[in-house]
Order: structure tokens, then sequence, then C-alpha cells
């Protein structure tokens, strides 16, 4: 099963991300690109990271009429990004047009995550605001059944859900989770955490790992541990 350590870049400009990543002399890790620093910088921040060699994923969580998110997608892909995501709150025709607007002419694409409900999402908030009864659980794997069913490569969830996930959608369906920390690190505001080597136990494709990283006293050092927890033996 592949597994690698993807590290969430929340800073809010280009200075503050390239200062960041000329620490990593050796290695070449996987970053996260987000809203913030893509509404900031633009599409230029992902062509200049691409272009010293870093795999991306592109967290910008589409949903809009298919038609819209496909021809998006299509921008995305040319951008040359590693991986993307959409809600898959927008439906399975949102997203079958969005691998239709993903795949390069010769047949490539980047692989695309759902999201399914945000952990931000309550069942009480879900109940009331979008009249939805079902128990969330059973709401996140419907949603995530839905985006095996378009042709989606995976979700993100948490490492707790991994297995469930995999045993809805099949081994090969990728797993992408935060909420990752160091044993004896701060939570912060993340709830229900995990060590990387845990998630790995659990069965996650790719730990996304944020502030355990870029906070650390020695960024490098941190990346590494993560990446000798979740990924070496
Ligand atoms: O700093 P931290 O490790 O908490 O960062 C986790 C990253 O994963 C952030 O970019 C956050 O927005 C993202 N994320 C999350 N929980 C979700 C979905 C995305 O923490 N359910």
């Amino acid at each position: 099963m592949k597994r690698d350590v993807i590290i969430a870049c929340d800073f809010a400009s280009r200075e503050q991300t390239m200062a960041f990543l000329d620490k990593f002399t050796q290695e070449k890790p996987f970053v996260k690109i987000g809203m913030e620093l893509f509404y900031a910088e633009g599409p230029e921040i992902v062509r200049e990271i691409k272009r010293r060699g870093h795999k991306i994923f592109l967290d910008l969580k589409l949903c809009d009429i298919p038609n819209t998110v496909q021809k998006a997608m299509a921008v995305l892909s040319r951008l040359d990004v590693d991986m993307t995501n959409l809600h898959a709150f927008g439906t399975v025709e949102m997203m079958e047009a969005a691998i239709r607007g993903l795949t390069r002419p010769d047949g490539t694409r980047p692989l695309l995550i759902a999201v399914t409900q945000l952990t931000s999402t309550s069942q009480e908030r879900m109940e009331r605001d979008l009249l939805i009864e079902k128990p969330l659980p059973e709401v996140v794997i419907h949603y995530a059944k839905n985006a095996r069913l378009a042709g989606l490569d995976g979700v993100v969830c948490s490492p707790l859900e991994s297995g469930v996930v995999h045993q809805a959608c099949g081994e090969e369906f990728v797993t992408v989770t935060p909420g990752v920390r160091f044993a004896g690190g701060d939570a912060g505001d993340q709830v229900r955490v995990t060590t990387p080597a845990r998630a790995k136990e659990l069965g996650s494709n790719f730990i996304v790992v944020g502030r355990p990283i870029t906070g650390a006293e020695d960024p490098v050092a941190a990346y590494r541990r993560a990446v000798a927890e979740f990924v070496n033996d």
C-alpha cells in the first residue's frame, strides 16, 4: 500500500512558504497548498513549488455545477498538480464531470480526493442546517461510496475512519488523513488526534501534517520523524 507524508503549507504568503521550503536541502516533501496561500498568491505559487521538484496536493475543495467544476478541474490539471479535491456533496454527476475535466489528453490525471462531511460539521448542525437526519458516520460512508462510484481515487477522513472507508470502498481507495500529532505533542484545535505510527497501523495512505512540522523548532527533523514513523518500518 502506498504511503506518504504531506506537509500542509498553511502560510499566508510566498515569502513565508519559500523560507520554509528552503530548509529542505536533502528531500522534496509532498506539500499541500490550501485556499489561503492559493488565493493570496495565485497559480504562480503552484508552478514555482512544482519547479522546485515537490509533489503538490492543491486543496481547494471545489463544489459547483458540473460544467463549472469540469472546466475548473481542466485548469488545475494543466497546473500539473499531483492531487486535488472537491466536495462529495456536489453529487456523483459533479464528481464525474470533475474527472472528465481533470483527465489530460494523454489519459493521465492528478489523484482526485473527495471531502465527505467536514469535520467541523456535527450531527446536530447537519440535521438543523442541512436537514440531513441520517447518522453522521453513515453519511460519510455514503459520500465515500458515491466518490468511488464516480471514479474518484479516495477521500479525506480521520485516520480513525481509514479502516471503515477501506472496508466499504476497497483497499486501493485512498485515505488522506489530517489530525496527526506526535506523541507528547500539542493537539492545538484538533479534537481527535493520531500519531503517524498509529495512522500507519490504521491504514492511512497519506497523512497531512501541518503545525507539528511547520511550527517545529527543527521542521526538517520533524518531517523526518513523521516519515520514519509513517512510511518506513
Ligand atoms: O496544523 P495541522 O496539522 O492541524 O493541519 C492539518 C491540515 O489539514 C490543515 O491544512 C487543515 O486545514 C487540514 N484539514 C484538517 N481536518 C480536516 C480537513 C482538512 O485538519 N477534516
